[in-house]
């Protein structure tokens, strides 16, 4: 029998992933002074025994400010890899690639952790309020603090945060790395017009506005071993007037190919307004319209992530040339064996290989007790 395209590998550089199942990064805001702790642990333990191909640990801050809440993990200083360490070296036991998402909030950062409203923090005396950095000093948000403008010197600096970050990333053990470049964080914030209005060469046209996302590729591909891939995680589209395009976005696509980036993680949205989704008009599958004419017309691979949840969406995608790699979030929350039932309704053969052999054999013998009964 075929076997479904989900569960066929893929080669990236010298990386194969054993399936197209993907973890995409979840913030668990559960860091301490971006610390990861045993939460991490376990939760990123229910992927790896849940069959996953390549799973990616949350937006991990480059700097502190750079945090979207106290609770957000970091790799700013060399003491902050050994915990990661442990995340990629239990994965990669599991035959699951690990990644890592390095990111820097920009003006969404210094926000309330999500269970306590998520809000830009108020800036009073206690509240552990910090200061945001933009392109420009616009609000996201109507009263939501205003960005400092980053200089010049600033931008150069930030562009190693991201180098020294990769290489504490590549000390922990990780595969591959996903640079954060979506959901109105400081590098989409560069690249859209709608929090951008500078007018020096990191503003006004779209290779000016791509500039930093661009420096911050080059700078972690240099050091990023040659046989190991490097993701970018866009927002394809602002979904606002007078924001990002998908055009834009293809070319933005095209350049991070030249750079020597292997995957475009396909968002979308949050340039403005505390949700990412909030502005979209969403659906099963919403995302993948990015992702097929960004790969098709890039020709570049690329990720679809976005509200897919049924195991034949997920195949039907592949097999419809629309992705290459299938990522999930809240699906894999609900249901951390998810390439399980995806293995057993797409008919894989010997669906319980897709789990751990202390599972495995065990719902094997079951299935076959079941079978004959
Ligand atoms: C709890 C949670 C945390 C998230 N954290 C991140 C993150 O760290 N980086 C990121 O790029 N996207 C993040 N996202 C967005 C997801 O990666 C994903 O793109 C989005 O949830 C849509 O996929 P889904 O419908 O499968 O959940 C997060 C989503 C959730 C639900």
């Amino acid at each position: 029998m075929a076997i479904p395209q989900l569960f066929t590998p893929l080669a990236l550089r010298g990386l194969t992933l054993k399936n197209r199942i993907v973890v995409a990064p979840m913030c668990q805001y559960a860091a301490e002074g971006g610390f990861v702790t045993d939460w991490h642990y376990q939760h990123h333990c229910r992927f790896a025994i849940g069959g996953a191909g390549l799973a990616f640990v949350e937006a991990t801050a480059v700097t502190p400010a750079g945090r979207i809440t106290r609770g957000c993990s970091g790799l700013w200083e060399d003491g902050q890899i050994a915990g990661l360490a442990r995340i990629a070296t239990m994965y990669k036991s599991h035959g699951c690639a690990a990644g890592i998402q390095i990111g820097h909030a920009g003006r969404r950062a210094s926000c309330a952790l999500p269970w306590d409203g998520g809000a830009p923090l108020g800036g009073g005396p206690d509240d552990g309020a910090w200061p945001t950095v933009g392109p420009s000093p616009l609000a996201e948000r109507d009263n939501g603090p205003v960005p400092h403008e980053l200089s010049p010197t600033e931008i150069a600096a930030h562009v190693t945060a991201f180098a020294d970050a990769a290489r504490r990333a590549l000390e922990a053990g990780f595969d591959t790395i996903e640079i954060h470049g979506a959901h109105g964080y400081l590098l989409h914030s560069f690249i859209s017009p709608i929090a951008n209005r500078r007018s020096d060469d990191f503003g006004g046209s779209l290779a000016n506005r791509m500039r930093f996302a661009l420096l911050v590729s080059h700078a972690v591909r240099a050091l990023w071993p040659a046989d190991q891939p490097v993701f970018y995680r866009c927002s394809a589209v602002d979904t606002i007037d007078g924001g990002l395009t998908l055009d834009d976005t293809i070319a933005l696509a095209r350049a991070l190919k030249q750079i020597g980036i292997d995957v475009i993680d396909c968002s979308s949205g949050g340039i403005n307004g505390p949700a990412t989704l909030a502005q979209h008009k969403v659906g099963f599958g919403y995302q993948v319209p990015y992702a097929e004419a960004i790969r098709n017309q890039a020709r570049i691979k690329t990720m679809a992530v976005g509200l897919i949840t049924e195991p034949a969406l997920a195949e039907q995608i592949l097999a419809q040339g629309q992705a290459d790699l299938i990522a999930l979030a809240r699906e894999l929350l609900a249901d951390p064996n998810w390439p399980y039932r995806a293995a057993l309704q797409l008919g894989l053969d010997n669906p319980h290989g897709v789990l751990p052999r202390n599972y495995a054999l065990t719902l094997a013998r079951r299935a076959a007790i079941l079978a004959d009964s």
